[in-house]
């Protein structure tokens, strides 16, 4: 079977790390590499959990590239009262980094306009994080669009509350600029926005049961959710946690376990109340030309077991 080969890129975050693992472990992808960008965390500490994770997996056959330290036009807002200081705050034992295992010196956007540009096939970017390398991609090489088959994203938020402001979601609002480039370019988009990672709820039920697989990667994914579910608990008053970024890997893992619709969707870059708003025209209301697919249904039992699998699979 054909493997669909991706970029991941990423503000790794406790929900990236899940995506990671579960981009590492399917037999239907290829990650030809990690790159990584300031967002959840600095870049300094995304890029170092980005190795943190791939490690504790045994996957540092992965490359992994930096990015950008900074949105391209405003200043750098992170997550730490969501994901902890490092980004990837959690109880139970330190994350070393295996030997000899370090970031690559070619920089993201270098490295992602080279590899779409080398390879014989068109190739899936996977941003899990604000767009700002996939965007300073596009604009330092607008050739690569060609080399681009589809960019699925998790960000934006349609007819759901902001998480970050009431109007936006927080990749998206940290660099609005950017996801602007991105919807504006032309390229095949798909949108996993809160409309839909808000239906793939994370409990202790399923922590639980997810520690049964027995293995590493799988109590390290109950580690990563008893941290990050501090914040939704309080913020949601539930006691469950939205599981954004793998939905990104699992559209391409197996499609048919989400359902979406192609619209118009543009983001507001400039206002002090609305900054990074994506105002999806569902409805075709503004008769403006449909630009991205927005994911807004997933079946939830499918996407855990799959999710189960796959960590099971890995060390
Ligand atoms: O709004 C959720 C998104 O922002 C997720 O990708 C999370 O990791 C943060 O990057
Ligand atoms: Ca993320």
């Amino acid at each position: 079977m054909i493997k669909r080969k991706i970029i991941l890129d990423c503000d790794p975050g406790h929900d990236d790390a899940v995506a990671i693992m579960l981009a590492a472990a399917s037999d239907k992808i290829e990650i030809l590499g990690i790159t990584c960008v300031a967002g959840n965390a600095t870049l300094e500490n995304t890029k170092l959990n980005a190795l943190k994770i791939c490690s504790l997996i045994g996957k540092t056959n992965i490359p992994i590239f930096a990015g950008s330290n900074k949105p391209i036009n405003v200043d750098l807002v992170t997550a730490a009262h969501v994901h902890g200081k490092s980004g990837l705050d959690i109880e139970g034992s330190l994350i070393e980094v295996a030997d000899d295992y370090t970031i690559q010196d070619l920089n993201a956007v270098d490295y992602i306009i080279q590899t779409c540009l080398e390879q014989s096939e068109p190739i899936y970017l996977c941003p899990t994080g604000p767009l700002t390398n996939i965007a300073l991609s596009i604009e330092k090489e607008p050739s690569i669009k060609n080399n681009i088959k589809k960019i699925v994203f998790m960000g934006g938020a349609g007819m759901s509350l902001g998480n970050i402001t009431p109007a936006a979601e927080f990749n998206i609002y940290v660099d609005p600029h950017a996801a602007d480039i991105v919807f504006n370019s032309g390229i095949p988009l798909v949108m996993m926005g809160l409309d839909v990672t808000h239906k793939v709820m994370v409990n202790d039920e399923i922590i639980e049961d997810f520690k049964k697989n027995g293995n590493k990667s799988s109590y390290f994914f109950a580690d990563l959710m008893n941290f990050y579910s501090k914040f939704h608990r309080k913020l949601y008053e539930t006691s469950e946690s939205p599981l954004h970024d793998p939905c990104v890997i699992a559209y391409l893992i197996d499609p048919s376990l989400f359902k979406g619709k192609f619209v118009n969707v543009v983001v507001e870059k400039d206002s002090l109340i609305t900054r990074g708003e994506t105002v999806v025209d569902w409805l075709g209301v503004t008769k403006r030309e449909a630009n991205c697919t927005v994911i807004t249904e997933v079946d939830h039992k499918s996407f855990f077991s799959l999710l189960k699998k796959e960590l099971k699979s890995l060390n």
